[in-house]
This record gives C-alpha cells, sequence and structure tokens, in this order.
C-alpha cells in the first residue's frame, strides 16, 4: 500500500444567506480548519492549495487561485483552482490527496467557496445554468430542477412507491439540519409540509430542492506518517474516485442513473482496504431528494430498484443500517456549489473523531463522500476511515 493522505484540520462557515463575500467566507473557513488542528501548525508549512470554485455570478473572485493564498495567510503559496460544477470540492479534495500520496507535498490545503445569495434571480439561473448543456437543455428552458424533475419521473414511473420515499429524504434532511449549527436551514419540517409545498418541476416540490446559499468550507491534508505531529485522530483517505459522463442527457447510455456516480464509487472501492459492507455513514449528493435515491442505487448502497425501500425502512436514518448525511445533505445544511465536496470532507472528519454532537453518528469508523456536478456529468467519490 502506498502512501496515504490524511485530513488533519478541517474549518467550515455558517451556510446561508451570509454577509460576508467569498474573500471573507475564505478567510474564516481556513482560519478554523488551521485552528482545528489538535497540536498546531503553521500556515507556512502548507506547501500547495486548492480551490473549488465556480466565481458564480461572475466579477467576484477572478484569478481565485491568487485570493486563497492571500486570504490564507500564505501569501506566495502554489494554488490551483478546480472548477467541475458542484463537484469542484470533490474534485480539489482528490487533487490534494493525490499530491500527498506522489510524495510531491507534505501539507496541502483545500478549500471551497461560493457566494451565491447576493446574484439577482435571472442572473442566478443563468450561472446555474452553465453547468448544465448549454446547447440542448439550455435552449429547451431547462433548470436543474428540470432536469431532476425528469429523472424523478422516470424513476416514480418506475417505482411509485418511492413517492413517499422522496418526503423522507427531505423530512430526514430537514431533521438532521435542525442538529448542524452551520446549516442554511436548521427547523424540521413534516412530511404534510414536504407534501403540500408548491411545486418547483413536477413532480418536485420546494422542499425536494437544496437552496441557494453562501458558504466556504476548508481542510489540511498530510502524509499518514507524519499526521502524528497534528493529531491523535486524523482522518485516513483510503479510495478516491472519480469519473464523467456525456455532459448532455440525452447522449447517456444510462437514464435516470449516474454513470460517472458508479464510475467513480468502482474506482474507489477497487484500491480500499475495505468494502460497502463495513460503511459507517455516506455523504451523498442530494441536491433534489430524487438524487439521494439515484445515488444510494448508482453507488452499490442499496440493490437496483431498492433504494424507496432501504429509505422508507428507515436504513438511512442518523441511527439506520445505513445513516446518510448527518449533517442534514446539500438540501438543509445548503449547497454553495463549489464548497460543497469540502465540506462533505468536514462532516466525515467531526464524525470519525466522534466530534458531530448532536448529530453523531453512533460507533463512526467509516465514511463515504459523494459529490456529483450538474446532472451527474462529473462525479467523485472518496472513502475515509479514522487513522
Ligand atoms: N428548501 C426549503 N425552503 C426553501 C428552499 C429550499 N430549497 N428555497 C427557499 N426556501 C424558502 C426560503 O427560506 C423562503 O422562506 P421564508 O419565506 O420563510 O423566508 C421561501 O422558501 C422563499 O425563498 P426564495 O429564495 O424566494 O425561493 P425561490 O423561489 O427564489 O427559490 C428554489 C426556491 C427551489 C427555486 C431555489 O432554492 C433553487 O433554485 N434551488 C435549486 C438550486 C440548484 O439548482 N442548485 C444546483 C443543483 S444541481
Amino acid at each position: 500500500m502506498g502512501r496515504r493522505a490524511t485530513i488533519v484540520g478541517a474549518g467550515h462557515t455558517r451556510f446561508g444567506a451570509v454577509e460576508d463575500g467569498p474573500r471573507a467566507l475564505l478567510r474564516t473557513a481556513v482560519d478554523r480548519a488551521v485552528a482545528s488542528v489538535d497540536r498546531g501548525v503553521g500556515r507556512g508549512t502548507i506547501d500547495e492549495g486548492f480551490l473549488a470554485t465556480l466565481g458564480f455570478g461572475g466579477g467576484q473572485i477572478g484569478n481565485s487561485a491568487a485570493v486563497l493564498a492571500d486570504e490564507a495567510g500564505v501569501p506566495g503559496l502554489a494554488v490551483s483552482r478546480v472548477e467541475n460544477a458542484c463537484a469542484s470540492g470533490g474534485f480539489a479534495l482528490r487533487a490534494g490527496a493525490r499530491a500527498i500520496e506522489s510524495g510531491a507535498r507534505e501539507l496541502v490545503l483545500v478549500a471551497g467557496v461560493e457566494k451565491m445569495t447576493d446574484v439577482a434571480s435571472a442572473r442566478r439561473r443563468y450561472w446555474l445554468g452553465v453547468s448544465g448543456d448549454t446547447e440542448w437543455e439550455r435552449a429547451a428552458g431547462l433548470t436543474f430542477a428540470g432536469v431532476y424533475g425528469l429523472l424523478a419521473s422516470a424513476y416514480l414511473n418506475a417505482h411509485p412507491e418511492a413517492a413517499e420515499a422522496l418526503v423522507a429524504v427531505a423530512v430526514k434532511a430537514h431533521a438532521m439540519g435542525a442538529r448542524n449549527p452551520n446549516a442554511h436551514f436548521q427547523r424540521a419540517v413534516d412530511p404534510d409540509d414536504v407534501r403540500r409545498a408548491p411545486r418547483v418541476a413536477d413532480p418536485l416540490g420546494l422542499y425536494d430542492c437544496c437552496p441557494v446559499s453562501d458558504g466556504a468550507a476548508a481542510v489540511l491534508l498530510a502524509p499518514e506518517e507524519t499526521a502524528h505531529r497534528y493529531t491523535d485522530t486524523p482522518v485516513r483517505i483510503d479510495g478516491l474516485g472519480a469519473a464523467t459522463d456525456h455532459l448532455a442527457i440525452q447522449e447517456r447510455d444510462e437514464f435516470p442513473g449516474f454513470a460517472a456516480s458508479r464510475r467513480a464509487a468502482e474506482a474507489a472501492f477497487r484500491h480500499a482496504p475495505w468494502d460497502r459492507a463495513q460503511l459507517s455513514f455516506a455523504e451523498l449528493h442530494d441536491c433534489f431528494t430524487i438524487a439521494e435515491l439515484l445515488a444510494l442505487e448508482d453507488l452499490g448502497l442499496a440493490g437496483p430498484g431498492a433504494a424507496a425501500q432501504l429509505t422508507l425502512a428507515g436504513a438511512t436514518e442518523r441511527t439506520g443500517a445505513i445513516p446518510v448525511n448527518p449533517d442534514g445533505g446539500l438540501k438543509a445544511k445548503g449547497h454553495p456549489l463549489g464548497a460543497t465536496g469540502v465540506s462533505q470532507a468536514h462532516e466525515v472528519f467531526l464524525q470519525l473523531r466522534a466530534a458531530a454532537g448532536a448529530r453523531q453518528v453512533p460507533g463512526a469508523e467509516r465514511a463515504l463522500a459523494h459529490n456529483v456536478g450538474g446532472a451527474g456529468a462529473t462525479a467523485t467519490v472518496t472513502l475515509f476511515a479514522r487513522g
């Protein structure tokens, strides 16, 4: 087994509509990541950075690699910006972990940020749309809610019982968001709230959709062999998978599932020293409730067509057999695009160190994080274990 990367520190801002701009959000997330390192860390020893962001709305943080170096307080640091839509964070984490695994780097900063709520709604739709197929889907008037609405219709057609599972996904997400002080929505909803909510893109209603959020997250990565300099409880990265699919959904071989998610999971598990049965919990990319059901099947956590049944049986609850999104997921924690994949790693860091407070998954030892770009054109799957 080669050199492995570990997370030795992690920081997170509040997600939601916040006053801070992207620079201040980044500064806060990095400061918190540095402060979280048990034995302390000198910023000057960070030897590479990766920044996940779409630069939503344009004109907010151009040439943003330099911005991360400034806001992290490491002027001159080599930083690369990673932009793969909503999967930017997962791909940035992968790039950072690879830099450690290769032996090239000893302490890597991975950060993600997005400022979305100060963008007017027509412009917001435009900026969400750039992550989909702009020649066909957007020309046909499709938003992401529209694309996921089509995916949900196809899935419900084959599995009518899944309608109640979508309700259960939303209720679970809000219940967990209520336990997460960083979440965009910190209030529980009941099944009737979800069922009676205004339709956004039939069959998806308001509570089936993630919100538009501001926020940032950051993690610090070090090789396993030096992690003890920073902490007694690092979180090891045991598997890194990433894949793409055709951007336009009409060109895909699989529908409504995401081949990119399936391929990323296969790649991640291929080299991991453990398999799905040993997972303690999963962070899944639930940008819309249907996405959680699709992910359970694409990643092999539920059999084909079995995600609804698994969900309705309570298996994905915090204390179930395979808890999903104890932080509230994109649905309730929020989805500041570039920050999301890094935020998932932050949650894993807390959970595997038994530091997640009221939302702690009992006995969490191994975790999976799944990050999707757009409607499945890009995806990462990362596997973690307590170090
Ligand atoms: N879930 C629950 N409540 C939500 C919500 C969501 N996703 N989005 C907004 N709300 C609430 C707001 O808090 C607000 O409540 P209040 O009246 O009590 O203050 C109310 O609904 C209206 O908020 P507003 O911001 O005006 O809603 P909107 O109609 O402009 O936007 C959506 C709602 C669903 C269209 C928007 O959140 C959206 O586009 N989400 C998807 C984002 C996306 O596509 N991301 C990429 C995924 S691939």
